[in-house]
């Protein structure tokens, strides 16, 4: 073996590599909740956790008719490498998807990705020099905090409230980042039903939000996997339906048909699109050739509307169990109420760890996402994210109650190192006096 290709004298007995990884490699740091998962995947627990959609609802008969007429027809061509832009039937039907949300464009403005998470890693390798700023909501999508991490990116987050992304905080952020001499390289935004935060950007903020950003000079990247998994109405037009040249918009069929297949999108201003490509094709080549066939001949011949609404209906119940369990069980604590998506966003007492608290959760058969997973910069300590996408109404229920017998039992071993205090303000109510009795 050369020298050139000898582990560094000075690596560590777990990794005799460690010193000649990139910098940059540093930045992919496993979540600290990884192996508190594991163990929460086991059947006994309730994962209020995951952002896992609930693929049993899909038509599986379609879905495999779909697959065999694929293979059937067109076999050769699923099964070899194609165009690193995407299938171009396929990007018609997202034409299709997208106009939905009002998104017009065309056919050669659309770049298919291996999952939106793909063009958020894309765009962030083209857009990030380490230190440069990425301005992002607080809190923001855990994933995305991970790719922007591992370009080396300085994350500033931006405050919201219920009606997402707040523009004073923006305009405030951009000042602040700005006199301490960094460069910002892109707003990163979920407007539509927020992972974690479960808020939509209003229709007026949406509108001052593009106005600052274009007077600013920054580039907006739209994230919407959740938009068409709406509850009462729809959201707001998308941002990049009023403003082509500053935004790049993201889709996904993860969210409204399965994430098994990998299929997402970007549909970005004209030079940016041929760098994403160029980007695309030396990441992977292609995206997969037969995802893409099966899900056009699944648009092309499936009620994948009525299928959306199917999706709608199932989330819907599902929120306003948990909705109504919260409620029932912790009325002194606040959360978020989602007009669609996945998530409710959690508050607890600010004295409580949530972090700390998951391995007590765990043990009492129920997991969540604590909320510092959505931060950059330790914040959220005292928050949850919960999913209601995946569990059924009964197993919500049920993990709502094991939540709760969890928060009293935390606050009582709080009161009992802090004997006087304001914690014990927060005992009123018969919820948390008397936990209810878990059901199994
Ligand atoms: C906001 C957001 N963006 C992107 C993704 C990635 O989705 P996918 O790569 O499956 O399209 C997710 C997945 O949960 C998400 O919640």
């Amino acid at each position: 073996m050369s020298s050139q290709n000898t582990p560094s004298s000075s690596g560590t007995n777990l990794d005799p590599w460690y010193n000649n990884y990139a910098e940059r490699a540093a930045g992919l740091s496993v979540s600290e909740v990884r192996a508190l998962f594991a163990v929460a995947s086991r059947p006994e627990v309730v994962s209020l956790a995951g952002g896992m959609p609930y693929v049993s609802a899909l038509p599986r008969e379609l879905v495999i008719d779909a697959m065999n007429r694929v293979m059937v027809e067109q076999g050769p061509v699923a099964l070899q490498y194609g165009s690193g832009q995407g299938v171009p039937k396929l990007r018609e039907h997202i034409l299709e998807v997208m106009a939905l949300e009002g998104i017009r464009g065309s056919v050669d403005d659309v770049v298919v990705t291996t999952g939106s998470q793909q063009a958020l890693d894309l765009i962030t390798k083209l857009f990030i020099n380490p230190g440069d700023v990425i301005l992002a909501e607080a809190p923001s999508y855990v994933g995305a905090i991970g790719v922007f991490r591992s370009y080396q990116a300085d994350i500033e987050h931006v405050l919201m409230d219920d009606d997402g992304l707040i523009p004073d905080a923006l305009r405030e952020a951009i000042a602040r980042v700005r006199a301490s001499g960094r460069t910002i390289k892109f707003l990163y935004t979920i407007p539509n039903f927020h992972n974690p935060a479960g808020v939509t950007l209003s229709a007026s903020r949406r509108e001052e939000v593009l106005q600052i950003c274009r007077s600013e000079g920054i580039l907006v990247l739209e994230d919407n996997p959740y938009g068409l998994l709406y509850f009462d109405g729809p959201p707001p037009q998308s941002l990049r339906s009023t403003e082509d040249e500053g935004v790049i918009y993201l889709g996904s069929f993860s969210k409204t048909l399965a994430p098994g297949f990998r299929i997402g999108w970007a549909i970005a201003p004209h030079a940016i699109r041929e760098k994403l490509v160029l980007a695309a094709e030396s990441a992977i080549l292609c995206p997969s050739s037969f995802s893409q066939l099966v899900i056009s001949e699944y648009l092309e011949t499936a009620d994948w509307k009525g299928q959306i609404n199917t999706f709608r209906g199932v989330y819907e119940e599902r929120k306003n169990t948990m909705l109504s369990a919260l409620t029932e069980y912790l009325p002194e604590l606040s959360w978020t109420n989602p007009n669609g998506g996945f998530y409710v966003w959690l508050t607890l007492p600010d004295y409580l760890d949530t972090k700390q608290m998951l391995p007590r959760a765990v043990k009492e058969l129920v997991a969540y996402t604590p909320g510092t997973a959505f931060y950059a910069d330790g914040g959220g300590r005292n928050k949850i994210r919960l999913s209601y996408c995946y569990p059924t109404p009964d197993q919500i229920k049920l993990g709502i109650r094991r939540l709760t017998t969890v928060i009293n039992g935390e606050i009582d071993l709080l009161e009992t190192f802090h004997a006087t205090g304001p914690l014990a303000t927060i005992r009123t109510s018969p919820s948390f006096s008397a936990p209810p009795p878990d059901m199994d």
